[in-house]
């Protein structure tokens, strides 16, 4: 392991004003977004739709890093190109999801538990051939009525930072992802009382197993009220909430956080983010970035259908969103920029 390598690729991952795609759905995912929008769920789709992705013209003005799936780090463009390569052509770091997806936790109702750490260390080493440079797993927490359970925790702690040790071992920067869902009618303070508590859990974890601290990003979720609470609290309650619950749990030697948009509206996960940018201004140790995918990809996907002739407009979208969140990072975002 190279340390000083994992600190400059971390601080590549969420350098200046730009920050993290992720376009990393496995393939049930994708095809449940395309069966949505009545798009074929076939390889070939999926390999078009990523095309158009990563040629995006200006994507590298927003982007520093893409995650990729393990479908798509094996795919080429149509003239050959590895979606790998065609990336850093245009200075984005690639990066690959390596989880096997949350199942069911057994003696755990309603909780589920992240597979993938079978034959990882060897899966690492060639990614890293492939390319990649950075990796991804998802621990998922739901929040209801008497969970998320201390041993659901500790389980998806243990498991997400077996797998940030094993990527620094083999190079590779690790994105350790716990998102607490949005799912459910809690009011905002639980999902900060759980979002606490599961970062203290993994961080706890972090420190037992030795993963450096400085070579690995934080992707968290934003403390948020559940989607059907009556009361959804402003953007600037939401800022307030999420950057205080990190700042009491993420150590300040952590390079970034980049948020994962879990189901919020494109805007929304722009102007919160711009908010807590604000509103923190110098008082954050670490970066405060983005690591989207439906709050990226959904306006482009759904302008794109599958059809070669919707290409370039939904390529535009596509990079509006990233540059929205670009601003975002600077705190310069505004309403007005989505109507430019
Ligand atoms: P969303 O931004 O759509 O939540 O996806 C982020 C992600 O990478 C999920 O693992």
């Amino acid at each position: 392991m190279n340390i000083s390598e994992l600190r400059d690729t971390a601080k590549a991952m969420v350098a200046g004003d730009k920050g993290l795609l992720a376009m990393d759905e496995s393939n049930a995912t994708c095809n449940k977004r395309f069966a949505a929008l009545g798009i074929p769920q076939t390889e070939e789709t999926r390999q078009a739709y990523r095309e158009m992705i990563v040629t995006t013209p200006g994507l590298g003005d927003c982007i520093n890093g893409a995650i990729l799936s393990d479908e798509t780090i094996h795919q080429q463009k149509k003239d050959g190109t590895p979606f790998a390569k065609a990336l850093m052509d245009v200075g984005i770091i690639p990066g690959i999801k390596v989880d096997a997806g949350a199942k069911d936790m057994a003696a755990h109702p309603g909780e589920k538990i992240t597979e993938g750490l079978d034959g990882l260390r060897a899966r690492l080493k060639g990614y890293a051939q492939l390319g990649a440079r950075f990796a991804k797993w998802r621990a998922v927490i739901t929040i209801g009525d008497g969970i998320p359970s201390r041993g659901c925790l500790e389980a998806n702690a243990h498991a997400l930072v077996r797998y940030a040790a094993l990527c620094q071992e083999a190079g590779l920067v690790p994105i350790v992802e716990p998102e607490v869902l949005m799912d459910g009618s809690h009011p905002l303070q639980r999902c900060g009382d759980v979002t606490e508590q599961v970062l203290q859990t993994v961080f706890d974890q972090i420190y037992l197993q030795r993963v450096i601290l400085e070579g690995m990003i934080l992707k968290p979720n934003m403390v948020l009220p559940g989607l059907t609470c009556p009361k959804q609290d402003s953007v600037d309650e939401v800022a307030d909430a999420t950057v205080n619950c990190l700042l009491r749990k993420v150590p300040a030697a952590v390079p970034g956080i980049a948020f994962l948009s879990g189901g919020q509206s494109a805007e929304l996960a722009s102007a919160r983010l711009n908010a807590m940018n604000i509103r923190f201004q110098g008082r954050m140790p670490w970066a405060l970035a983005f690591s989207y995918a439906r709050a990226i990809q959904q306006p482009a996907l759904e302008i794109w259908k599958g059809a070669d002739a919707n290409v370039p407009a939904a390529q535009q979208a596509l990079y509006h969103r990233a540059h929205c969140n670009r601003a975002a990072r600077r705190g310069e975002y505004n309403s007005a920029m989505e109507n430019s």
